[in-house]
């Protein structure tokens, strides 16, 4: 089968296709093969690619298949019987690299055809095509996950970073329309970002090119926030605008040592690395304000996309597409690299979507 992949840690350049086997001989107790018709791309496959998340996220075999989100139908089903030949579906795809276990095609989902635990696995949305499916499980799940772990409360008032990128997009939505937040500010550059913002239910948008979120409402007079939802590295400039008593969480630069040993962590090189949470300037900051602030990861939670399917097919949350390329092109524009590109530049607004079967 036809694989996007690459051998060695490196550039994007390594990014390559190529050809891998179908996956023989998976374990059919608790897992299901997809027929991949779309494959979306996260700034973490650019970290996985050069090598920078190892410590953390190892690669078990080369050529690792790239990208985690999928939609596809079910070509072979679980022995139990979850889930059916023909069935369309999306998930993230969460590998198990560090069970020591050599499954190539396990992780990855910019493939033909993917491998992937039931219990990742959620029924697609009718209302939703592929592209709009695959777009949605990572940048999803990170969203709600941070919105219920900051304790958000309907009327409330949320500050959120980056709301152009993916997961900003469904982290204003979520929280305007599913929390039902009364006051959802974000930063995103003017124009078209600012518009896309306002139309997914922000009421303020900061243009970060030419204003400050921390001078803007750092005032004494300006309203403080709730909830600070950091996508862009910038959690130490919230403690200016947290409310006294409130949460800010952070999804965006260097990780908590608690939070890397929560998602399986173990390596003893991480002590030496990465502070606890306590010794982090953010959360000293976030303290002299009487506020939280916490590191937090995606974990796997099926239920979490299944709450999102609902939402996606009651019409309250929509998927938002930078746009879709094509997995057969070798065009570098309009072709599969395209789409590595734009992602990767972090200036997409919305999710970059490789298309695979049309
Ligand atoms: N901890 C986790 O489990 C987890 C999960 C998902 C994502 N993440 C991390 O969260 C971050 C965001 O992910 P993403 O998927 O949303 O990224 P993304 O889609 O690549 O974000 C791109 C968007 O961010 C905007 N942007 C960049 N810098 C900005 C700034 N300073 N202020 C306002 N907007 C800015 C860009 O707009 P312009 O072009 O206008 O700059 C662009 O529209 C990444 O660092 C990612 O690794 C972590």
């Amino acid at each position: 089968m036809n694989i996007i992949g690459f051998s060695k840690y490196g550039k994007p350049s390594e990014l390559k296709k190529t050809t891998a086997a179908y996956p023989h001989g998976f374990d059919a107790s608790n897992n299901i093969v997809i027929k991949v018709h779309a494959a979306a791309i996260n700034p973490v496959d650019k970290g996985l690619l050069s090598g920078d998340l190892k410590i953390v996220l190892p690669v078990a075999t080369f050529p690792h298949v790239i990208s985690y989100d999928v939609a596809g139908v079910v070509e072979e089903a679980d022995r139990e019987g979850k889930f059916s030949v023909g069935q369309p579906v999306f998930a993230r795809l969460f590998g198990n690299e560090k069970d020591g276990k050599k499954t190539p095609w396990y992780r990855g989902a910019m493939a033909e055809y993917c491998v992937a635990d039931t219990s990742n696995v959620v029924p697609k949305p009718e209302n939703l095509t592929f592209e709009e499916a695959a777009s949605i499980p990572l940048v999803g799940m990170t969203a709600l996950q941070v919105l219920k772990a900051s304790g958000l409360k309907e009327g409330g008032s949320i500050f959120i970073s980056g709301g152009a990128g993916g997961v900003g997009t469904m982290a204003i939505q979520l929280a305007k329309h599913v929390f039902k937040a009364r006051l959802v500010v974000t930063t995103a550059s003017n124009g078209e970002k600012e518009k896309l913002c306002k139309s997914l239910g922000a009421d303020v948008v900061v243009d970060y090119k030419t204003a400050k979120f921390e001078e803007v409402y750092g005032g004494v007079n300006a309203e403080k926030f709730d909830v600070c939802f950091d996508t862009t590295a910038e959690s130490l400039k919230m403690a200016a605008i947290v409310k006294d008593g409130g949460r800010i969480v952070t999804i965006a630069g260097m990780a908590t040592l608690e939070e890397l040993r929560r998602i399986g962590g173990t390596a003893w090189i991480l002590k030496l690395f990465v502070k606890r949470r306590v010794k982090r300037k953010e959360y000293k900051a976030a303290l002299s304000k009487n506020a939280d602030w916490n590191y937090l990861f995606l974990l796997p939670s099926q239920n979490d996309l299944s709450t999102l399917a609902g939402h996606l097919q009651s019409g309250l949350i929509k998927p938002v597409l930078d746009g879709v390329w094509d997995f057969h092109s070798e065009d570098s524009e309009e072709g599969w690299q395209g789409a590595f590109n734009r992602s990767f530049s972090g200036r997409a607004k919305g999710k970059c979507v490789v298309q695979i079967v049309s």
